[in-house]
């Protein structure tokens, strides 16, 4: 009815009803319901998932990146993927969008981000798969260039700081929310058991790989291996020592020292809030998020190194494929283990604090501190 139609009703004396009650018979709409759906950021992560596993079903969402349109699921839908995009922005879109999307019921899933990182010397080495407890923002704090501050303030090592403070390491006085993020903690120690399992499976990377991780003193220098330990988010793709090692520290003042970071992304956060936000009104199940990186790349060079900009663009460091087959290898025991063992998987109860810095899911955070400003 367009305006005018309505104005003539009106203008007849017919009364138009303010109370609209719309039918409630349509017909009821059979739902997929996936057991395990796998969450890549890019084009070559998701390579192996689309090459060694069929899935049968292929179609386009509303809201999905113009890059990867397409949600895959196999012949039973018990399987499905999905590729974000990289960075957050791309991270939380892609999410929101395939959380809400009606075709889908989350009730039951299990969720593998499945993606590659940088890694933290200190923690990792090259083609190694991590898996998280925490995943934490980094650098979404003020920032100024060092050539700016440096003669007023001599001790600071970079140009970021928090916000509300006056320090690099203090803890922030306010918070956007998005900082921190814990996972269901069993539910990642079973993940870890399974991904060990397959350890022996990894392979070391191409020759340049190896000669890479001799650079580097333990851990940093041992085959691949599994890891249980944290990822960073930011959008601001960070190298070399002073940042990595700022923000191993801010890691550890953002988490009141749990978290211990071990991997560089750009996306997890964005993703987690997506599911936090859901999970807040039961569309997914936040205590069923797994978080996987492996190791494509060192976040610093060799403390030899005296050009980490020439370490960073030029130095060959082999490639990233080692990662890349190391991911989907650990990543694939985990679907196959939670399609195998379903019911164990399934009664797997989170014993810790699960969510975010605001409490949103409920229940007692055990990191950060009671008295944020919120904006
Ligand atoms: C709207 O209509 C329904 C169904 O007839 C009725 O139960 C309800 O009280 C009405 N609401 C209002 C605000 O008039
Ligand atoms: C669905 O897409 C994947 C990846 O591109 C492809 O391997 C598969 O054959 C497609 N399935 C069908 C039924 O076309
Ligand atoms: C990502 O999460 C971490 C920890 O949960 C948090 O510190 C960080 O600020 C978040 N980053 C973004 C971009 O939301
Ligand atoms: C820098 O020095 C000031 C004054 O001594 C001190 O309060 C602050 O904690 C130091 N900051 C860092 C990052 O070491
Ligand atoms: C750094 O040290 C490693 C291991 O000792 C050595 O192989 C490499 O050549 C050194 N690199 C530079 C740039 O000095
Ligand atoms: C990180 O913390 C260590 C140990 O407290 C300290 O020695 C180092 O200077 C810090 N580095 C940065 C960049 O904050
Ligand atoms: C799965 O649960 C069953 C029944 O509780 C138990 O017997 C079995 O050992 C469990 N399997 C694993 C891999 O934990
Ligand atoms: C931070 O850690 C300290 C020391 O372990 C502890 O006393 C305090 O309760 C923790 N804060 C929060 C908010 O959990």
């Amino acid at each position: 009815m367009n305006f005018l139609t309505l104005l003539s009703l009106i203008s007849l004396g017919l009364s138009f009803p303010l109370n609209h009650t719309l039918p409630t018979t349509s017909p009821k709409v059979d739902k997929f319901q996936p057991k395990v759906f796998v969450v890549t950021m890019f084009s070559l992560e998701e390579e192996h998932w689309l090459q060694n596993v069929y899935f049968a079903n292929n179609f386009t969402l509303p809201g999905l990146s113009p890059l990867y349109p397409m949600v895959h699921c196999t012949t039973d839908f018990d399987v499905c993927h999905v590729t974000t995009g990289e960075g957050e922005i791309n991270a939380a879109n892609t999410m929101m969008a395939l959380l809400l999307n009606p075709l889908f019921d989350y009730s039951e899933t299990f969720w593998l981000i499945n993606g590659i990182a940088g890694g933290h010397p200190q923690e990792i080495s090259y083609g190694s798969v991590t898996i998280a407890k925490y995943a934490v923002q980094v650098a979404l704090q003020y920032e100024m260039s060092y050539n700016d501050i440096m003669a007023d303030h001599k001790n600071w090592t970079s140009g970021y700081w928090s916000y509300g403070s006056d320090d690099p390491l203090a803890y922030p006085e306010n918070v956007y929310g998005t900082e921190v993020f814990e996972l269901n903690e069993k539910l990642r120690d079973k993940a870890l058991e399974v991904a060990k399992s397959v350890e022996d499976q990894f392979v070391e990377g191409s020759e340049r790989n190896i000669g890479l991780r001799k650079l580097y003193p333990s851990p940093a220098n041992k085959k691949p291996f599994v890891k249980g330990c944290d990822v960073l988010t930011s959008d601001t793709y960070f190298s070399a020592k002073t940042l990595d090692d700022y923000f191993y520290n801010l890691t550890s003042v953002l988490t009141n020292g749990s978290a211990t970071y071990c991997s560089t992304a750009q996306e997890d956060n964005a993703s987690l809030e997506a599911f936090i936000r859901l999970a807040k009104s039961g569309v997914a199940r936040y205590d069923r998020v797994i978080v996987m990186r492996s190791i494509s790349d060192y976040a610093q060079p060799p403390s030899n190194f005296t050009d980490p900009v020439y370490w960073f663009n030029e130095y060959d460091q082999g490639g990233i494929q080692a990662s890349l087959d190391n991911l989907f290898t650990a990543g694939f025991a985990i679907v196959e283990d939670i399609l195998n063992n379903w019911d164990n998987y399934t009664e797997i109860q989170a014993d810790n604090y699960l969510g975010d810095i605001f409490g949103t899911l409920g229940g007692k955070m055990d990191f950060g501190k009671e008295s944020y400003v919120i904006h």
